[in-house]
């Protein structure tokens, strides 16, 4: 028997928090949620066209037992981190960090005429691998690919597949998916998902009513989790909707966070403390080749 529709088991509309050294943005859920979103931990959208907002940025700061993915819609954010890698994140990039057993690094929103807009999700890493070694991909825009379908909705896949295309992610413990459709006036979508993975949508702009749910439609900036079931099916309003459409396995064990470290128990966060004091935090560093 096909799977059902799956409907909205509940709706999230972005609380208005200040975070980093003083970034103005919109958290969608984060740890009051755990374990709801399972195998995902949080997710920011900043957006602003005034640079106050976020020149603060999110200055050198620590990061262990998580994937940090970042993706600009507009502005730039310059990075680094203890690997070695530096650069900016353009509009379109997206960069999927796995802190593994520890990096430092710091994103830092740059002053744009066109205002700075873009999320940050934070991807829970199963127990086996929170002391992983650190790893690092930075996508550019033209490298991710975007489907067209017959009647002109638009995805492009990150993580995950769509249409029979392959997002660049691949190997991620918990089995992502990461889409943004653009879905025109009146249009429908359907996607096939998991049963028993986690699946949650943001809308981006426009709105779009999901089946299975005959109350309001979801509207920008807001956050809908799905309960369990197969397809996601959406029909698009009379402006379009655009949303990012996220999935993954959940890992169903014990999260223990602190800050920005999220392992599985006290003790684990209380010596990450401790290295951080002791400067023994960071277990791998790329190797400096001398010219
Ligand atoms: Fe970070």
């Amino acid at each position: 028997m096909p799977e059902a529709i799956r409907s909205i088991q509940r709706r999230f509309p972005g609380v208005p928090t200040l975070e980093g050294a003083g970034v103005r943005l919109r958290r969608s859920f984060s740890n009051q949620e755990v374990p709801l979103f399972d195998p995902f931990l949080l997710l920011d959208r900043f957006g602003s066209s005034n640079p106050a907002d976020y020149l603060a940025g999110f200055p050198w700061h620590p990061h262990r037992g998580i994937e940090t993915v970042t993706y600009v819609l507009a502005g730039e954010v310059a990075h680094g981190d203890t690997l070695g890698n530096s650069g900016v994140i353009g509009a379109g990039d997206v960069q999927w960090m796995n802190s593994g057993s520890g990096i430092i690094h710091q994103e830092m929103p740059q002053r744009s005429e066109h205002g700075m807009s873009g999320f940050q999700l934070w991807v829970n890493l199963p127990a086996r691998e929170k002391m992983s070694v650190p790893a690092y991909r930075g996508l550019t825009g033209p490298e991710l690919p975007e489907v067209s379908t017959d009647t002109g909705t638009r995805v492009k896949v990150v993580a995950g597949a769509f249409g029979g295309v392959d997002g660049p992610v691949r190997g991620i413990p918990v089995d992502p998916t990461y889409l943004d459709v653009r879905v025109p006036p009146g249009g429908e979508f359907e996607l096939p998902t998991h049963p028993g993975y986690t699946v949650f949508s943001h809308t981006i702009e426009g709105a779009g009513i999901f089946s299975g749910d005959d109350a309001a439609p979801t509207v920008a900036g807001e956050t809908v989790l799905f309960g369990p079931g197969g397809p996601v099916r959406q029909r698009a309003s009379e402006q379009g909707h655009r949303f990012l459409l996220v999935s993954g396995r959940p890992l169903h064990e014990p999260v223990a966070w602190y800050g920005p470290i999220v392992m599985n128990t006290a003790e684990q966060l209380r010596s990450a403390a401790r290295e951080l004091q002791t400067g023994d935090f960071i277990k791998h560093r790329r190797p400096i080749v001398e010219a």
